[in-house]
């Protein structure tokens, strides 16, 4: 799978051990940066990282700043973008179960690398389940 990633300087170290990991498992890894631990603002890098989403150049994105928060709300400004800020085993599964995210944001300084790739697998691994109910909710989301 092509997968886009993308940080701020709160999530540059974490961005680095899920682009190392998800190139073992055999995924297409898109890195757009940042490149170091300078200060830089994360809008800029949840943008880029969506539209290569929403643009089709990659199946699905990985967001990360210090919390997950300000990168997914930017992130989530994109068109088409269903980018769901993950902080658990819950919610990385439902986050492909209910909503069909073809994003996720994890915190750098709130999560460790242990469970920042085991989210991430997760949300990989889960399918969309459909249905009337959860297809009615996508839909509705994307036409917001
Ligand atoms: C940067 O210091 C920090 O605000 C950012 O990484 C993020 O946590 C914002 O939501």
């Amino acid at each position: 799978m092509r997968i886009a990633i993308a940080s701020d300087h709160g999530g540059f170290e974490l961005k680095g051990v899920l682009a190392a990991q998800l190139a073992r498992s055999g995924h297409d890894v898109i890195d757009l940066g940042t490149d170091g631990p300078d200060s830089v603002d994360y809008p800029v890098y949840g943008k880029k990282c969506a539209e290569c989403v929403a643009g089709g150049d990659a199946d699905k994105g990985i967001v990360v700043c210090g919390t997950g928060i300000g990168i997914s709300i930017a992130a989530n400004k994109v068109r088409g973008i269903r980018c769901a800020l993950v902080a658990s085993d819950t919610m990385a599964e439902l986050a492909s179960d209910h909503n069909d995210a073809n994003m996720i944001a994890l915190g750098g300084r709130t999560t460790s690398a242990e469970e920042a790739v085991r989210w991430t697998e997760l949300w990989l691994a889960t399918p969309f389940s459909g249905g009337e109910r959860h297809e009615r909710r996508v839909a509705l989301l994307n036409e917001m």
